[in-house]
């Protein structure tokens, strides 16, 4: 693996450490964005997202003043080879960080994300009440020349304070899903994104 890589890994890992949370710009190429959406999922076949709910299981509602997103769970066992190199590179992410940080993180939950013009996710946790498996939030944009004007920022929630990140292609955010609160601020653009969590146990989207 190229050396540029791993650098920006150990930036990610001293992120969490430090702060909870991390960015990492160009963790997809242009390319490697580009072939995600080319895939029928993204090419406005949103026929097969279904509404994102709240909650967890028999828990789970659908709440529209809360979330507007849809989703589309990945198996990671039939994905396409364009959503692959974005797994691989999780995997990848999985490892080093369990390594600088002597975490246990084992596996990742994944989905493709449209939020369509004007929706928006409320200010959240990313933990359920009742299961405490996502230990990580990682999020990657898929949005060509997105402007500041566009909106659809996550802000994030420290202490204190908050701040705002810009969907843009290619960029990845991560996060602590115990710690930070955060919400998707409404666009005047449809915003794609592949959403995930890092467990520390194996995920059950492989039986899919
Ligand atoms: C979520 C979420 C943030 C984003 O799906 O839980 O907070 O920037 N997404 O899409
Ligand atoms: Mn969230």
């Amino acid at each position: 693996m190229e050396i540029s890589f791993t650098n920006e890994l150990d930036r990610l890992a001293d992120g969490l450490a430090d702060q909870g949370y991390a960015i990492i710009d160009n963790f997809l190429s242009a390319g490697e964005v580009d072939s995600i959406l080319q895939l029928d999922e993204f090419k406005g076949d949103w026929g097969r997202f279904q509404k994102a709910g709240v909650g967890k299981s028999s828990e789970r509602q659908i709440k529209e003043n809360i979330r507007g997103d849809y989703i589309h769970w990945i198996n990671p066992d039939s994905a396409a080879p364009a959503i692959r190199v974005y797994l691989a590179k999780l995997n990848s992410l999985i490892k080093h960080v369990n390594q600088s940080l002597f975490l246990s993180l084992k596996d990742f939950e994944v989905h493709m994300t449209v939020y369509p013009i004007g929706s928006y996710y409320h200010r959240h946790l990313d933990q359920f009440k009742r299961d405490d498996h996502r230990k990580l939030s990682v999020i990657c944009y898929l949005n060509k020349d997105w402007q500041e004007a566009d909106g659809g920022q996550l802000k994030i929630y420290t202490n204190a304070d908050s701040f705002s990140i810009l969907p843009l292609a290619g960029r990845l955010v991560c996060f602590r899903s115990d710690l930070l609160e955060h919400e998707v601020l409404p666009a005047t653009r449809n915003r794609l994104s592949l959403t995930g969590w890092i467990l520390d146990q194996h995920s059950d989207l492989r039986h899919l």
